[in-house]
């Protein structure tokens, strides 16, 4: 498989970083992680603004503008034999003596690799998934894509632990996101989820599914959701780019609504698929 590192295409097993990149010593760098439909990144644009988002809030330079952003991600897409992709994106801080503060004049690591997407299964989708509450423990600057996600990961693992899917993070008695994904509740016809800040990572299928909202007339209300309100919800979705949007049909053991996926889930499932299919036409 081919990666980039650097200004090269390589396979990945060639590809190296020494051991004092930042990435490695303090997980200080950002990424992103971008679906690839029919070989067209989707909505390329957004990813691009939350990567440079995420490289401004921590203070990396840019190594590139978006065009060559764009020349090197579809330099890597047109490499990959699958038409549908899963393209990672990481720039860290770039390799110097270890010390907390930043290094003087050292150029970021750029490092990217696609693999083939691996959707939700046909049963995920029609059965939904079950999910875990759990405490978000997380840091208040939720909104960087950071590569230091061992929070993240341990809010992961403490799911799969349970034989679950997803952690749905509560913090202070209000519904956050999942460990790696957005949450959404619906409730008498009404979707709800937390507005854009610095405890959420906004995510770009997140801003489609407003998107989708918008355009077909759906109720969306952005706004602090209460742990009550996720317990009592007729149905809650996750949603990533790797995952789409799923329905979470148990919570804590017990069944969200009726315990399968609702009309609201199906109506936004099939609006997203018909959104993907416009936005990454097939060649
Ligand atoms: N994660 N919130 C968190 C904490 C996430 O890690 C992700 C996605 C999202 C959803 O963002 P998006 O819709 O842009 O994928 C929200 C990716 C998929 C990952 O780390 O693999």
């Amino acid at each position: 498989m081919t990666c980039y590192l650097n200004g090269e295409y390589l396979p990945i097993e060639e590809a190296r970083i020494p051991v004092l990149d930042r990435g490695f010593i303090y997980g200080d760098g950002v990424y992103e992680v971008i679906p690839v439909y029919q070989r067209w990144p989707f909505r390329l644009a957004d990813h691009l603004r939350r990567l440079r988002r995420s490289l401004d809030a921590v203070r990396i330079a840019s190594p590139h503008d978006d065009a060559g952003w764009t020349a090197i991600i579809q330099g890597l897409v047109d490499r990959h034999p699958a038409t549908d992709q899963s393209l990672y994106l990481q720039v860290t801080r770039g390799v110097a003596r270890r010390d907390h503060a930043f290094p003087k004049d050292t150029p970021p690591t750029v490092f990217l690799m696609t693999n083939p997407l691996v959707l939700p299964t046909p049963e995920s989708v029609a059965q939904g998934v079950k999910a875990v509450t759990a405490t978000d423990n997380r840091w208040f600057r939720c909104d960087i894509k950071s590569t230091a996600l061992l929070a993240n990961v341990l809010l992961r693992q403490f799911a799969v632990d349970q034989g679950t899917s997803e952690s749905v993070l509560l913090r202070d008695g209000f519904l956050t996101e999942g460990s790696s994904s957005n949450i959404f509740a619906v409730r008498n016809g009404v979707i709800a989820t937390p507005a854009r800040s610095h405890l959420i990572l906004t995510g770009i299928t997140y801003e489609a599914i407003v998107d989708l909202c918008t355009s077909a007339g759906l109720p969306l209300e952005q706004r602090d959701v209460s742990e009550a309100e996720v317990r009592q919800a007729d149905e809650l979705w996750l949603a990533s780019s790797t995952r789409e949007v799923l329905a979470i049909t148990t919570l804590d053991g017990r069944p969200v609504g009726n315990g399968t996926p609702g009309p609201m889930f199906r109506r936004m499932y099939d609006l997203f698929q018909a959104h993907k299919r416009e936005v990454c036409p097939a060649a």
